[in-house]
């Protein structure tokens, strides 16, 4: 298609980051904007000219000019919400989490495939040049042997739909961790994937978990998993780490940036770069409309979380 009318649902802060990128990319428009508050519907169409706006998702699904929807309510609606725009032959791009159970993962990929739509989840980071350089070199360290991730935010969430677990699907966990746990399950593609341990904190008085600890297997090599929210750190802490048999590499934040990453061999900086990040994902989305082929959807995330948070199966201790 040479040109992509674009529908958001949730004019929110993300779904307002990504539409700001859109002048970068010309087969892009925004064609209608849904949001449950009226209000903020209507200014976000206003601001980016979009020439629909309303509060109704069915709405927005037959709105004018609406070739794929772009997800960003609250992540308890993201599946009903993919669901039902493949059922009308939308394209979907949706904020991470794409679910908050296994079987609404699985049945939602199901739905893309079923439809012949693109299913594209906005796992932000797996789309940045750092990665795709980490990505690149991960061959020269040979097997790795072990991982590491952390994501320490020394912000919270500040909104009041992350704290209910019927909205988020849980806290610190599915919010930051489902992040590193993507970027690994993408880079390494293990055939078994085994929770060994999960510890989820709740030192913050809140309905979910402010921390999470997780030890898994990915075919056998250990990975840790370290997440919070309102850090007591210096700065927010992004990191994902791999030590092989002939070195380490090692993906992380600059300083503290939310917007600077850099991709270590050892002590050897191999690409430090500023993005913002939005950007980066749009770039990706346009590739995968073009090429027809979304980048994948990985499964076994889901099922991890549904484990950490008790949902299903055993957590073997
Ligand atoms: N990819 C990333 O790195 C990243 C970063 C931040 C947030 N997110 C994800 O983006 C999503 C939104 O987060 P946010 O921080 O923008 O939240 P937000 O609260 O700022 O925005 C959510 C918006 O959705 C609207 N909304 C609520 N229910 C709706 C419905 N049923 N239909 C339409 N609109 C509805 C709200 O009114 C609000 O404007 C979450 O899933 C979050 O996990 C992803």
């Amino acid at each position: 298609m040479d040109h992509i009318g674009l529908g958001l649902a949730g004019a929110g802060w993300l779904g307002e980051s990504l539409i700001k990128e859109l002048a970068a990319f010309p087969r892009f428009s925004l064609a209608a904007v849904q949001d449950v508050d009226a209000a903020r519907a209507a200014v976000v169409a206003t601001d980016y000219d979009a020439a629909w706006h309303g509060t109704e998702y069915e709405a927005l699904l037959r709105a004018p000019g609406v070739d794929a929807v772009v997800i960003c309510t609250p992540n308890a609606f993201h599946v009903a919400q993919a669901q039902a725009a493949f059922a009308v032959g939308k394209h979907v791009l949706v904020q991470k989490p794409l679910a908050l159970t296994g079987g609404d993962a699985r049945a939602t990929v199901g739905a893309a495939n079923h439809a012949g739509k693109l299913l594209f989840v906005d796992y932000s980071y797996r789309y940045l040049d750092t990665v795709r350089v980490l990505r690149e070199a991960l061959p020269s360290i040979g097997l790795p042997r072990r991982i590491s991730g952390a994501f320490h935010n020394v912000y919270g969430p500040g909104k009041g739909w992350f704290f209910d677990p019927r909205l988020s699907g849980g806290g610190a966990l599915v919010d930051l961790g489902v992040h590193l746990l993507d970027l690994a399950l993408d880079l390494l593609h293990p055939a078994v994937t085994v929770l060994e341990r999960a510890e989820l904190s709740h030192t913050q008085g809140l309905q979910v978990e402010d921390a999470a600890r997780l030890v898994l297997r990915l075919d056998g090599v250990r990975m840790h998993v370290d997440t919070s929210w309102n850090a007591n750190r210096p700065c927010t802490e992004m990191a994902l780490e791999l030590e092989g048999e002939r070195g380490r590499l090692r993906w992380e934040n600059v300083d503290g940036s939310f917007f600077r990453f850099r991709t270590l061999h050892d002590d050897r900086c191999l690409l430090e770069r500023e993005t913002p990040l939005r950007t980066d994902t749009l770039r990706a989305f346009d590739q995968a409309l073009a090429s027809g082929t979304a980048p994948p959807v990985h499964l076994a995330v889901y099922e991890l979380l549904d484990r950490a948070y008790g949902r299903a199966g055993q957590i073997a201790v």
